[in-house]
């Protein structure tokens, strides 16, 4: 059985892979979606050719694992691509932020999307593709959004180095690191007032930024960056020392 899984499949980024997929891969014979509003993934059975199989879990408890990590077994899948894009931000400087949102955006963004990945590796085999979302969060460190910036640099650096790992077996690993999306991330961030205005200039449609993820995964990128501006910021970042950037989006 050939599948792919896409996690935060009940909204924005995580709902448009799986809309995109089906038109990529001819020939999947399941799509599993993973997230924790039931309702929302049943909404897409209608939309969709392939069949879905919903898991509507919390990768915040453990179980939610163990209920994938038996259903793997049991149906021994041929996985052509993971998609990681469960994920959540809250904006606020760390002494301000409860302590259990920051120690669950490590759960969620690194160690559910780590553990995920590692569950599914034996089914993955040559031209199998996996897609991590980090952010263009992951190029600094980011003040008053500290820990999501940091989970974010987590997952760019692990998926890079998986793709160097999976290199010879022929899976592609492409961490996906877009600027802001018009998606429910800032409603949960903070409120929508909270996006600067340099952000609502670059936002960019949750499409766009797939559709390129998934050309890029095509084209055995590592990275994947949308839009001019953010890839601007991407190269800027990388020869401005990060304690003059920290400088700069302090005043900002
Ligand atoms: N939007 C942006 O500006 C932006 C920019 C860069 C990177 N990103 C990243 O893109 C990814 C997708 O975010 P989005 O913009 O599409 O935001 P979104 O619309 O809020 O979607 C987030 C998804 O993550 C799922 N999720 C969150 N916590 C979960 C949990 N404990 N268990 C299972 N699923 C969980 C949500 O599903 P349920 O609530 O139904 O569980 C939802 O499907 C995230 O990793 C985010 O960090 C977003």
């Amino acid at each position: 059985m050939k599948i792919a899984i896409v996690t935060g499949a009940s909204s924005g980024l995580g709902i448009e892979f799986v809309r995109q997929i089906e038109d990529l891969y001819v020939g999947l014979d399941e799509i599993w979606v993973i997230a924790r509003r039931e309702q929302r993934m049943e909404l897409l059975v209608k939309e969709l050719k392939t069949p879905l199989r919903i898991f509507a879990l919390d990768l915040l408890l453990e179980n939610s694992f163990t209920i994938i990590s038996n259903m793997l077994e049991k149906e021994n899948p041929d996985i052509r691509m993971l998609v990681n894009a469960a994920g959540f931000g809250k904006i606020g400087d760390t002494e301000t932020v409860s302590v259990k949102s920051q120690t669950d955006m490590i759960e969620v963004n690194c160690k559910a999307l780590t553990q995920l990945t590692c569950l599914c590796l034996p089914y993955l085999s040559a031209g199998s593709r996996i897609i991590n979302i980090a952010s263009s969060a992951s190029f600094c460190p980011q003040p008053g959004f500290t820990v999501y910036a940091a989970t974010k640099s987590y997952v760019l650096s692990f998926s890079r180095g998986l793709g160097s790992e999976l290199l010879n077996k022929g899976i592609v690993v492409t961490a996906v690191c877009p600027g802001p999306v018009d998606t429910e991330f800032f409603d949960i961030a903070g409120s929508k007032e909270n996006i600067n205005a340099l952000k609502k200039l670059v936002i960019a449609k949750p499409e766009q930024v797939v559709r390129l993820a998934l050309l890029d995964s095509v084209s055995k990128k590592s990275v994947s960056v949308y839009g001019i501006a953010m890839k601007i910021i991407n190269v800027a970042l990388k020869l401005i020392p990060h304690s003059m950037v920290l400088k700069i989006i302090r005043r900002l």
